[in-house]
């Protein structure tokens, strides 16, 4: 990749398409690695010489020597879990001092209510779905994220990370939430004692001394690295299919996680934004509820769960799985500006006869199509149309050049190419750091 001032980095599926690892290989070019969107509904796994690390909030730059790490406003941080990162990471022997990480004044804090509500939620839509012929529950990851962001919105009931730092202002704010959020826990039927906001106060703003040395106008500072000429990464969490205006809404999670949430997220233009790697996975999966086109819940979907350990690094839930949806890749593409793509798990396909590739939908009064449906209940109507082509048996994972790569893997490629315009740039055959092909015979310049 060349020097630049930004390079963002964004899954273009519904999320675990390996962002977390093409991240740590990036981080090489770059000074500044910078989180926009989500919280610890995210999980990224980064294989480092046989180490495996499972980052939810802490950017998975901070695997690198020397690098500067940043939660931007954007995120929301539930700040019990990031310290119990820090301290993992720590006694990993990875240097987590405020030189080496940032978190922004401005960011939304995740309270304990946040996460409970959440969960009461889900289950109340859940119930209320079988009366309806729609299934209202989102099957969210349980971390707080919407009840975080809604709060945001609302105002008045918002914590921000900067609060945590006075504990009188973080008092006078819990005396009013906890006193609104009982009562809401209660009518959904949650079984909590009331909501202490003096007890509440004393752990939360004990939390924010110790985080104190790290929080910081994380906008500022960005400006200044700019400035400085440094290179940023921006690690984008969750995908672009998810994201709340331009994903399956309502299946959605409650940020802006395409590349258009980082200007909003960091305070910074996006006129810093050079490069777009759209990270896909070389085939489909999906967690939590929401239409999933070219979900196979047959032998190959199971062959592709097993192969490529498609369970969530954040829940352990099974992951849905199914083929590449072209259709889909070329939309979040086409909202995301992506220059260039990544192609991961290419070695899970391995032992296929025959691939898919979705190149179009068919709709309910039998036309076809070849745009993404982002409205849920539209997409749930569609049926896939598919184009089969030939698959490869040769095991990918010791491979480090493009020109090893079989014929088929290479014809798989040229057509995800052709179909989106968006050149390959990165092919990924195993988790591993060093298991990542540089390819060079792009079909289509990007
Ligand atoms: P993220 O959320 O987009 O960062 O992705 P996740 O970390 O949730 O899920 C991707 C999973 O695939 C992780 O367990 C990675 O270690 C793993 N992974 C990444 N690239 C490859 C690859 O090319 N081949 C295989 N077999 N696993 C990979
Ligand atoms: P990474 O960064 C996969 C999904 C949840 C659920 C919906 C809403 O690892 O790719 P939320 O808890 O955000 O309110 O849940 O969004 N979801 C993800 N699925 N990977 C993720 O992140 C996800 N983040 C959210 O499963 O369907
Ligand atoms: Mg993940």
């Amino acid at each position: 990749m060349d020097a630049s001032h930004g390079t963002a980095v964004v899954g273009l599926q519904w999320g675990d398409e390996g962002k977390g690892k093409i991240v740590d290989l990036l981080t090489a070019d770059h000074d500044v690695i910078v989180r926009y969107n989500g919280g610890a509904n995210a999980g990224h796994t980064v294989v480092v010489e046989g180490e495996r690390y499972a980052l939810h909030l802490m950017p998975s730059g901070i695997l690198q020597d020397g690098r500067v790490c940043v939660i931007g406003n954007g995120v929301v941080v539930d700040p019990a879990q990031l310290l119990s990162e820090m301290e993992g990471l720590q006694a990993r022997g990875i240097d987590v001092t405020p030189q080496r990480l940032l978190i922004s004044d401005r960011s939304h804090v995740v309270m304990p209510y946040h996460k409970e509500h959440d969960a009461a939620m889900e289950q109340v839509l859940a119930g209320a779905a079988g009366k309806g012929d729609e299934n209202l529950s989102i099957g969210t990851t349980k971390r707080g994220i919407g009840p975080t962001y809604a709060d945001k919105v609302h105002r008045s009931m918002a914590i921000r990370m900067g609060d945590l730092l006075d504990a009188s202002v973080l008092r006078a704010r819990l005396d009013v939430v906890c006193a609104i959020r009982s009562r809401e826990l209660e009518a959904l039927g949650v079984d909590v004692p009331e909501l202490d906001p003096a007890a509440l106060t004393e752990a939360y703003a004990a939390i924010g001394q110790q985080l104190a040395p790290y929080i910081t106008d994380t906008v500022y500072w960005l400006h200044g690295a700019i400035n400085d000429g440094r290179r940023l990464l921006f690690e984008g969490a969750n995908a672009c299919l998810l994201d709340i205006d331009h994903g399956t809404f309502p299946y959605v999670t409650s940020s802006s996680c395409s590349t258009l949430g980082i200007a909003p997220g960091t305070g910074l233009p996006g006129s810093n934004i050079d490069h777009v790697v759209g990270i896909v996975k070389a085939y489909g999966t999906r967690v939590g509820e929401g239409p999933f086109p070219t979900e196979d819940l047959g032998e190959d979907g199971d062959l592709i769960r097993e192969r490529g350990h498609e369970y969530g690094t954040t829940t352990g839930r099974p992951r849905r799985c199914g083929w590449l949806d072209l259709v889909a890749v070329k939309y979040s593409a086409m909202v995301c500006g992506a220059t260039s793509l990544s192609i991961m798990l290419m070695d899970v396909l391995s032992g296929f006869d025959t691939l898919q590739l979705c190149t179009g939908y068919r709709l309910s009064d039998g036309t076809v199509t070849d745009r993404f449906l982002p409205d849920a209940r539209q997409l749930a109507q569609v049926e896939p149309i598919y184009e089969s082509l030939p698959g490869w048996h040769e095991d990918l994972t010791a491979m480090t050049e493009d020109h090893e790569l079989p014929t088929n893997a290479q014809a798989y490629l040229d057509r995800i190419e052709s179909f989106t315009g968006v050149p390959v740039r990165f092919v990924s055959v195993g988790p591993d750091r060093a298991q990542t092909i540089r390819r060079t015979g792009a079909a289509v310049q990007g």
